[in-house]
This record gives structure tokens, C-alpha cells and sequence, in this order.
């Protein structure tokens, strides 16, 4: 079966020279099996024509919100409601600013309105126009919206300038487009569909005074890992984000909770702790915060400064106490000697599996893309990973999990 056999892909064309590469696209497409519906503006129509974009998608074309052919629908609702997929491409910065204010001043921009389907973006215009605050603040709009975003290569561009903003090539559109289509059929049938994940990331902050606090070299980035593939394991997620060194994922199907102290976190863990089939906790959380936390930024004096330090909440060690049908994983980042600490927490602390690695080691914990770990269980160990990225790692793990919560094997 061709890739995208059954698949109704709404095609926007909007006004730049890039519009002319949106004929291969629509050729690339149709011949993955998709049924591409074109819409073009106004402007796209002085780059290329409806008859070319007719001829290769076989259908229709659309222009106009008022162009109703059929007196028995309204086309911009019909195409919207069908669409299993809408991408702009080429998109200008015009098309990104109409849809980042709710503009409906055409059929396209209509049709955004109107439709439920997810929406993908690649962008062509000047690279400084893509630079350009307006730009970028309303490109955050929609990704924050959860628009996906097929960045523009770089290279000589038609106004003669060199850098960022030359339209996606096809052939890259069309393998993002194949990949969404694969990715959204793991989410509804991947291993872990139907199940509740609650991921906690990060490091946690612990205030001395409004200015400053105590923390640690926590990057998030093994948890964003995890985050992101129990997302493509068909996992409804909960990320749960202390302080972080990157932007946490966006993805749909990931909510996202934002907190500071290893007390916020505990609250915000509990609250969605009778709801969760997988608990995964990546996070690096305080052993220890300060005692009193003022409300002022603490002058200096005299020439040494007491800091009294009282216990946090274990998080885990609680989780573990009040355990019933959850599946909860714990990580120990240790400085040596991580197999005898790994154990130990795993039973002090009532846990499923333990994801032990050595900090100490290069390639491994804090701020690197990879790592290189050893889980166990109550028998044993039960994986060894050497050197890998930390999103492979993630999916061994939830693979782990997902085998033991659910039965099958993966
Ligand atoms: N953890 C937690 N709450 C805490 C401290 C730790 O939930 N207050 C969790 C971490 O998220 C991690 C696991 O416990 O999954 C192990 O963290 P670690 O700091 O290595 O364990 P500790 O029990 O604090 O042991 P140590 O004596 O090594 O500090």
C-alpha cells in the first residue's frame, strides 16, 4: 500500500517565488497515494497556476471563500472537516501572521479557521523577514498552539540574499508529512495507547531568597527524552518540569506542568498520582532546602553566613509507601558504586525498576545528549546499555515498562 493511501491533505499555497516547488509537491504527494486538495491565494496564483496544481492533484483547486460551486455544501467547511492534514506550503509571513491573530479573509485562511485537522507550516520568505520579532513572536503563537513547524533551509535565496528562509525541498516535506502519518498511527495503537505516564524532569529549585536558590546540574534532557517517546508509544503524558536547560517539549498529548520546588513537584505528582498507570521519575530533586526562604534578598554581613538546611519530602520513597496498581521508576545518578546505591533504592524505596548510571563517567547523566545506563528490578539486572542517546535509552526503558505493565512483548 503506497504511504499515504487514504489520506486527505489539504495543500495552502500561499505568494512567494517558493510557490512554483509546491507543483512537485503536489505531484510527490498524490503519488504517495494522497488526496490533495490545493488552495492557493490570490498572490500564489501570480507564481503559478490552477491548472498546474488541477492537473497533477487531480482535483479541484480552490482560491476564493466565495467561489461555492456546489449549492448543496460550502466547500471551506467540507475540505476542513475531511482534511486528515493541513500543510502551508509555501507559507509566508503574511499566511503566519493571519493565523497567529484568527485573520479569515480568504479561503485558506478560512479553512484554517474552520478546521480541526492538524495544521504543518514550512515557511519561504527573506531571511530577514524570518528574523523578524513580528515573525518569530507569531510563529511561537502557533507552535505553542501546536503547529508543527518545517523549518526553511538555508542557502542562496531568490532576492539574492544567503541564509534561512528558502522553502523546505519536496522530497524533505513529503518524508515529514510520511513520518507524521506513521507517528500518529503508533499514538492510537503503540504500546503503551490508553495508558497514563507521568514523567518528572529536571532539577529542582529551592529559594534562599528571591534571587537566589539552590539547585543542580540537572539538564531535563532524559526526561524530555522519556516525555516524548511515551508521547510515540501511544501514552497520554504528564511532564511534570523543575528548571531545565531547553524548552520542554510541545507536542500534543504532552501536558505540561511547570514547577520549582521539590514541594511543588511532590503536590503536583500526588494530584495526578490515583490517575497514573506509569510513574518515571528523571527528575533531580533537593534532598535538602533551606530552612527559612526570605521574602527580601538577604543583605550580606558579618564575614560567614549559616545556612540551616531541613529534609525534603522523598517523593519516591511516598509514591513507593502508597503503591497499588502503578508501575513506578526511579533513576539513581550516582559518583561511583552506582550498582550497590541503585539496588538499595530500589528496594528502600518500593520501586518496579531503577535506572542507575554513573555521572562521573564521560557520556553519561547530566547535560549530555547520551548516556549509558544499567536498569534492575527486584531480581536483578534486567538491562545494559552501553554509550546510546538518551532518546534510545528512553524508549528501552518504556519498552521495559511497557512489557512488564501491559504483558506483551515488544
Ligand atoms: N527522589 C525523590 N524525592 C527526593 C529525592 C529523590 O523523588 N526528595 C527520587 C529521584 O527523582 C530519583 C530517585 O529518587 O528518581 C533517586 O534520587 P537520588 O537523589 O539518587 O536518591 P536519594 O534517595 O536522595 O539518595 P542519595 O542518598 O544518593 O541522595
Amino acid at each position: 500500500m503506497k504511504s499515504l493511501q487514504g489520506k486527505s491533505i489539504i495543500l495552502g499555497i500561499t505568494g512567494g517565488i517558493a510557490a512554483y516547488k509546491a507543483a512537485a509537491l503536489t505531484s510527490k504527494l498524490t503519488q504517495k497515494g494522497a488526496e490533495v486538495h490545493v488552495i492557493m491565494t490570490s498572490s500564489a496564483k501570480q507564481f503559478i497556476t490552477e491548472l498546474t496544481l488541477q492537473s497533477l492533484s487531480k482535483q479541484k483547486v480552490y482560491s476564493d471563500t466565495f467561489q461555492e460551486r456546489d449549492p448543496s455544501s460550502i466547500s471551506h467547511i467540507d475540505l476542513a472537516d475531511a482534511a486528515d492534514l493541513v500543510l502551508i506550503a509555501p507559507a509566508t509571513a503574511n499566511i503566519i501572521a493571519k493565523m497567529a491573530h484568527g485573520l479569515a479573509d480568504d479561503m485558506l485562511s478560512t479553512t484554517l479557521l474552520a478546521t480541526t485537522a492538524p495544521i504543518m507550516v514550512a515557511p519561504a520568505m527573506n531571511v530577514h523577514m524570518y528574523q523578524h520579532p513580528a515573525v518569530l513572536s507569531n510563529m511561537d503563537i502557533l507552535y505553542n498552539r501546536g503547529v508543527q513547524f518545517i523549518e526553511p533551509g538555508e542557502g542562496l535565496l531568490a532576492c539574492g540574499y544567503v541564509g534561512k528562509g528558502r522553502l523546505e525541498e519536496p522530497e524533505e516535506i513529503v518524508k515529514v508529512v510520511e513520518n507524521f502519518f506513521v507517528l500518529q498511527k503508533e499514538k492510537t495503537s503503540g504500546p503503551l495507547a490508553g495508558k497514563k505516564v507521568v514523567i518528572t524532569a529536571g532539577g529542582t529549585v529551592e529559594r534562599i531568597d528571591p534571587v537566589r536558590y539552590i539547585s543542580n546540574d540537572s539538564s531535563g534532557k532524559m526526561g524530555f527524552a522519556l516525555a516524548r517517546t511515551a508521547r510515540t508509544m501511544g501514552a497520554a503524558v504528564t511532564l511534570i518540569a523543575a528548571r531545565t536547560d531547553e524548552a520542554p517539549p510541545r507536542d500534543a498529548g504532552i501536558d505540561l506542568v511547570r514547577v520549582q520546588s521539590a514541594q511543588e513537584m511532590h503536590d503536583a505528582v500526588m494530584a495526578r498520582w490515583s490517575e497514573c498507570d506509569i510513574l518515571v521519575k528523571a527528575a533531580a530533586v533537593a534532598d535538602y532546602r533551606p530552612r527559612e526562604s526570605s521574602d527580601s534578598k538577604i543583605k550580606k554581613s558579618g564575614s560567614t553566613m549559616t545556612l540551616e538546611l531541613v529534609k525534603t519530602t522523598d517523593i519516591l520513597e511516598s509514591l513507593g509507601r502508597i503503591k497499588d496498581k502503578q508501575f513506578l521508576i526511579g533513576f539513581a545518578a550516582e559518583t561511583g558504586n552506582a550498582e550497590v546505591y541503585a539496588k538499595d533504592k530500589l528496594v528502600r524505596k518500593n520501586l518496579d525498576l531503577i535506572v542507575a548510571n554513573d555521572v562521573a563517567v564521560e557520556g553519561a547523566g547530566f547535560g549530555t545528549d547520551t548516556n549509558i545506563v544499567k536498569v534492575y528490578d527486584a531480581e536483578g539486572l534486567v538491562l545494559d546499555l552501553p554509550l546510546a542517546s538518551k532518546d534510545e535509552v528512553a524508549r528501552r526503558i518504556l519498552r521495559l515498562a511497557a512489557e512488564r505493565v501491559t504483558g506483551a512483548l515488544i
